[in-house]
């Protein structure tokens, strides 16, 4: 029997280099072996936006996103969070069975108290009660699917940890294993994609390139990329270069060794190694932002595809509900 892979895919935006890299891929590839549910988490981004447009929109954008990058909803089951109603109905189920220490130990609620009580407010000054119990609302998207594996950033861990306590917490009470128990599967091993600053490529650190730039955006901001001051002459080290790192997850094996002997040999400046990165990305790029702009320009396809998604979900969701239900002795 394969696996089941689950990940939910929070709206936030136009995903840029990193994240395709980093998460989009890898989560692509897995779907290959085993039975995949991605979901777009449109409850979450609730917890952060009040604006209805933005919510729509961003839900949109990352939709067609992951449809451009090669995401197929006839393997793939591609759902929105909000469609399956069952989730919000094991969310209640699962608050009974989590304690609210737990919750005070998740490392992003940590965070945000921490950088409250630094800015001198109150700690708990704009944390609202979904944003405390988000771990919840994970669990429940997580647990609903008999999940085996969720492939997700180091960031996402622990709240992937929280969702086995959880049901451990549930299995126990009842004596049952009712509750598959879920295993976290780290998709960055090995793969820090570096940004125009040379650290780790990131949102919050504004050093991004995104995924769908148009070529002559895609130019500039690979030519902002930080280099070192030597001159064309000098040897270049490739292995502390973020030009030839990013350069190294576009480009075919032998392209590599080529540009690497053209490092080492000097006689080559920084801008050639740019414009020789910015054709490779330019050409793998090219057909996921015209498939991107297509998407975009047919929302209704888009819509089309995440509510057959959920009619294929829902059926899954119900049964694991009424199970549950049953246990709990609400049926
Ligand atoms: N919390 C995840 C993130 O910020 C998104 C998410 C929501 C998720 N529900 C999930 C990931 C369930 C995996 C499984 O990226």
């Amino acid at each position: 029997m394969k696996k089941i892979a689950l990940t939910g895919i929070k709206p936030t935006g136009i995903p840029h280099i990193g994240n395709f890299l980093g998460a989009i891929q890898p989560a692509l590839k897995l779907s290959e072996s085993c039975e995949a549910r991605y979901f777009i988490a449109d409850y979450h981004a609730l917890n952060s936006s009040k604006d209805p447009a933005a919510i729509r929109n961003m839900s949109l954008e990352i939709a067609a996103a992951w449809l451009a990058c090669g995401l197929d909803p006839s393997r793939v089951m591609f759902y929105r969070q909000s469609d399956i109603p069952e989730t919000f109905e094991l969310l209640t189920i699962l608050l009974a069975f989590t304690p609210k220490g737990l919750m005070n130990r998740a490392h992003a609620y940590k965070a945000i108290l921490q950088a409250n009580s630094e800015a001198g407010k109150d700690s708990d000054d704009g944390v609202n009660m979904g944003l405390f119990t988000y771990p919840v609302l994970m669990a429940a998207d997580i647990l609903l699917f008999d999940t085996d594996l969720v492939p997700v950033g180091n960031d996402q861990f622990q709240h992937v940890e929280m969702a086995v306590d959880i049901a451990q917490s549930f299995n126990h009470v009842y004596q049952t294993d009712a509750i598959k128990l879920p295993q976290a599967l780290a998709h960055e091993t090995g793969k820090i994609v570096l940004g125009l600053d040379g650290r780790k490529m990131s949102k919050s650190y504004g050093n991004v390139i995104p995924l769908f730039a148009p070529e002559k955006k895609l130019r500039k901001l690979i030519m902002k990329i930080v280099t070192n001051s030597q001159s064309i002459e000098e040897p270049k080290d490739p292995d502390t270069c973020s030009v030839f790192s990013l350069y190294k997850s576009f480009a075919s094996p032998q392209q590599i060794a080529d540009l690497r002997q053209r490092y080492l040999a000097g006689g080559m400046g920084w801008g050639h190694a740019k414009q020789e990165l910015f054709e490779r990305m330019n050409e793998v790029l090219t057909p996921y932002r015209t498939r991107y702009e297509e998407l975009m320009a047919n929302p209704d396809y888009i819509h089309k595809v995440l509510l057959e998604g959920s009619q294929r979900a829902r059926p899954l969701a119900a049964a694991k509900i009424g199970q549950i239900r049953s246990i709990i002795g609400i049926d």
